[in-house]
């Protein structure tokens, strides 16, 4: 049987991070399903068709990836797409309670769900979309914190806002 994981996030917007997340996950599986957030709860800065496109672009040459969307629980997503396995990045040690507890609570939701943590690389182990954001926002380099080939755009919508 192939095998299929989640890579889930808001992505406003990727980062070279989950870049890197992404990437790894498509050399260890068959399939990897990218799925965005939309969270009508939120308001982003990135649109869902934005953070879509831009996710598109930045993983062009990994074949086995595609660029989805998911709304409400992701336990009950990954439940109907009869998906096992959701693949996350671990940063610092400031990530692990928030991750160990949706871990958890996900696998009550949906106990054939397991959650596979790959270590972040050691350059992105502070990087957050959050900071990128700001960064971007104030006029900043963002150069090293996103990924090239979608850069421009993200600069510039950050400017806009
Ligand atoms: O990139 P993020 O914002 O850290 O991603 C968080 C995400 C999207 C993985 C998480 O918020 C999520 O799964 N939301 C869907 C709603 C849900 O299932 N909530 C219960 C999780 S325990």
């Amino acid at each position: 049987m192939k095998k299929t994981v989640i890579c889930p996030g808001s992505f406003d917007p990727v980062t070279l991070g989950h870049l890197d997340i992404i990437t790894r996950a498509s050399r260890m599986f068959d399939k990897v399903k990218v799925a965005v957030l939309i969270n009508s709860a939120k308001t982003p800065c990135f649109s869902i068709e934005e953070r879509m496109e831009l996710l598109r672009e930045a993983t062009r040459g990994l074949e086995n990836v595609e660029i989805v969307s998911f709304e409400g629980l992701l336990a009950n997503y990954c439940r109907e797409q009869k998906v096992h396995a959701i693949v996350k990045g671990l940063r610092a040690v400031s990530d692990f309670e928030y991750e160990f507890q949706m871990a958890i609570t996900n696998k009550k939701l949906n106990p054939e769900l397991e959650t596979i943590f790959l270590t972040a690389d050691s350059d992105s182990m502070y990087l957050s979309s959050s900071m990128v954001r700001e960064i971007g926002r104030m006029g900043g380099d963002i150069r090293n914190f996103v990924p090239a080939c979608v850069h421009d755009r993200i600069v510039s919508r950050l400017k806009s806002l």
